[in-house]
């Protein structure tokens, strides 16, 4: 993959070594473009991705609602999504929600929310893979997607997430997410996450 397959507009991390495409590559665009389609297959190895995450004694934990623009689940997926969210989001080429199964017939799973973010960066970098864009959303109503799909109890809406295809930043039609859009990215420092001999010692 090369930088012109993730044009339009490219916000590579810097990084102080070279990283996998996928990984430099993903961020988590607003500007999406309505008309290009998520195909079955890309939706499928978004899927197949999720599946293979690891997970805490392998009980896997993440569920996903997935419905492709067009669809009633999209639309679905869409109201229960925040005013802010759902400005831009309908424009995706399918919306997922990520769910977590909290209990098995051992208990509680241990980690569950732990599990549903490693299917879902599985999910979101398998997306960058296929030439997609993928944003996670925290800021849906967990109730009403609760009430809209029938969730048992034991199942925890936890991010609703919109799959793509990027488009320019002037596409969106408000002047402070154009802005916002072309933001440069912010990371703490290396030294400022990763430790060594005590706690707060830069391992780098
Ligand atoms: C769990 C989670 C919830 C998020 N919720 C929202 C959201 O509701 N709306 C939004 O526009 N972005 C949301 N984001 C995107 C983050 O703001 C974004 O990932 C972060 O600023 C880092 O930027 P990057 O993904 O472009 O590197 C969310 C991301 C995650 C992982």
């Amino acid at each position: 993959m090369t930088e012109q397959d993730i044009a339009p507009l490219a916000k590579r991390a810097e990084t102080s070594t070279p990283l996998h495409e996928v990984i430099a590559a993903r961020w988590s665009p607003r500007a999406l473009d309505p008309d290009t389609e998520v195909t079955e297959r890309q939706l499928r190895a978004l899927l197949e991705a999720a599946r293979w995450a690891p997970s805490r004694g392998n009980t896997q934990p993440a569920r996903y609602l997935v419905g492709r623009r067009g669809e009633p689940t999209f639309d679905r997926i869409l109201g229960t999504l925040e005013r802010g969210n759902r400005n831009w989001a309908h424009r995706a080429g399918a919306l997922l929600l990520a769910v977590a199964v909290t209990r098995n017939d051992k208990g509680e799973i241990p980690l569950y929310e732990y599990g549903v973010g490693l299917a879902s960066q599985n999910l979101v970098l398998q997306a960058v893979a296929e030439g997609l864009v993928a944003h996670q959303m925290a800021g849906f109503d967990a109730d009403a997607a609760r009430r809209e799909f029938g969730l048992p109890e034991h199942a925890q809406p936890l991010a609703a997430i919109a799959v793509g295809a990027q488009a320019e930043p002037e596409s969106l039609d408000d002047d402070r997410l154009v802005q916002r859009e072309r933001q440069p990215r912010s990371r703490h420092a290396l030294g400022e996450i990763a430790f060594t001999n005590t706690w707060g010692e830069p391992a780098f």
